[in-house]
């Protein structure tokens, strides 16, 4: 089978770290967002991907080059002059979705689950209409595409951010769809949230699939943290995980950290950590539910909590950063400050405390 990714859009909710780097490539639990999608296509079987982009393509195709490599899947990079939404892409794409008669999985770039891609085929062929999306149940419904199926899963409604409540029940992002459904959208900016699905369920030619295990659109810093709490979680239950936690002493819950990471004595590291490549932190320092990036360095004594730390960054002594703090590349925060969600954008330098949240720029 195929895929396609919809890699396009902004990422402007995920700023700063999305101001210099696209979206697909910022690390989730140290791999790109994108490496965790097309792993799981790849366990899929699938062979040939294409990446649906429509900026900073230049950077993409350079970095996952050697991936596509070392895995042996095709990755075709279908560039949008201008933005496309989210189907407009796969008419783009046309001539390399619908070659073969077999339908092809088209996801959004910004989700992370137990991607059950197998099973998913199974249905889709089980009940023989056009398209299957994956969907799962959520608190906040509003952010989101709601659907209301029976209990087949048949869909008889899509809705895609509705003001009101209709259900809990929400598109998780994930798809397959027929080649067929390629004769419904034309080649210009158009969202398959708006114009396709809500055309298909009405001609009853849309299935849902429930997901099983956690779900999370991590295109906002918030919801990136919680995800990496349920991703962690989840791949910490499982006997095959091929995760390698780490353990030892002042070590707490779930930790990833790269073999680069060099960690000082009495530190606390844990519940629900995930530390890249040549992170060097010092003597006394106390993480928890943090996404620390590559190369940056935490000084002696300081304590982060719910925080992304982005690329390249350095944190004096003595500090404290909490409530979704986000510092953007190469920011530098002087000894003792305080920082109370802020986001802070790249090569900035703090030198007092940031006590209500807010963006520095
Ligand atoms: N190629 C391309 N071109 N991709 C795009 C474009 C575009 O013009 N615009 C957005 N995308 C990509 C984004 O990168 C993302 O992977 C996906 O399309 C969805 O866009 P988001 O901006 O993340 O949408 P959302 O999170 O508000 O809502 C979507 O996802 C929810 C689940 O997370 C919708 O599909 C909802 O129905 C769904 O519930
Ligand atoms: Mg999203």
């Amino acid at each position: 089978m195929k895929a396609l990714i919809l890699v396009g859009g902004y990422g402007t909710r995920l700023r700063p770290l999305t101001l210099f780097r696209p979206k697909p490539l910022v690390e989730f639990a140290n791999k790109p967002i994108l490496e965790h999608q097309l792993d799981a296509l790849v366990d899929a079987g699938v062979r040939q991907v294409v990446l649906a982009v429509s900026y900073r393509a230049e950077e993409m195709e350079q970095e996952l080059k050697t991936y596509a490599e070392q895995k042996g899947v095709k990755l075709i990079f279908s560039h949008e002059t201008e933005p496309l939404g989210t189907a407009g892409p796969l008419a783009l794409a046309r001539k390399y979705l619908e070659g073969d008669s077999e339908p092809f999985f088209v996801l959004n770039s910004d989700i992370i689950c137990d991607f059950p891609f197998k099973d998913m085929v199974a249905f889709h062929k089980s009940h023989g209409c056009e398209g299957t999306i994956a969907v799962t149940k959520v608190e906040e419904p509003s952010k989101y595409g709601v659907v209301i199926y029976d209990d087949k899963g048949q869909i008889g409604s899509f809705m895609e951010k509705p003001q009101e409540f209709v259900s809990n029940k929400i598109n998780a992002g994930l798809y397959i769809l027929n080649s067929k459904v390629l004769d419904r959208i034309e080649l210009r900016p158009t969202s398959i949230e708006k114009e396709i699905f809500p055309v298909m369920a009405a001609s009853q030619q849309l299935y849902a699939y429930e997901l099983k295990g956690y779900w999370m659109d991590i295109g906002q810093p918030k919801d990136f943290l919680t995800g990496m709490c349920l991703y962690l979680q989840s791949e910490g239950q499982k006997p095959d995980t091929k995760l390698k936690f780490k353990s030892g002493p002042g070590i707490v819950g779930n930790v990833l950290m790269d073999d680069t990471v060099k960690v000082g004595s009495n530190c606390r590291i844990g519940p629900n950590v995930t530390i890249g490549k040549d992170v060097i932190i010092e003597d006394g320092v106390c993480i928890k539910r943090c996404t620390v990036l590559s190369g940056s360095k935490i000084g002696s004594h300081s304590w982060l909590d719910n925080c992304i730390v982005g690329w390249n960054c350095k944190i004096g002594q003595w500090v404290r950063m909490e409530n979704v703090t986000v510092l953007g590349e190469d920011v530098i925060v002087d000894d003792e400050v305080y920082i109370n969600g802020g986001k802070v954008l790249p090569h900035k330098a703090i030198s007092s405390s940031v006590s209500v949240p807010q963006i520095i720029m």
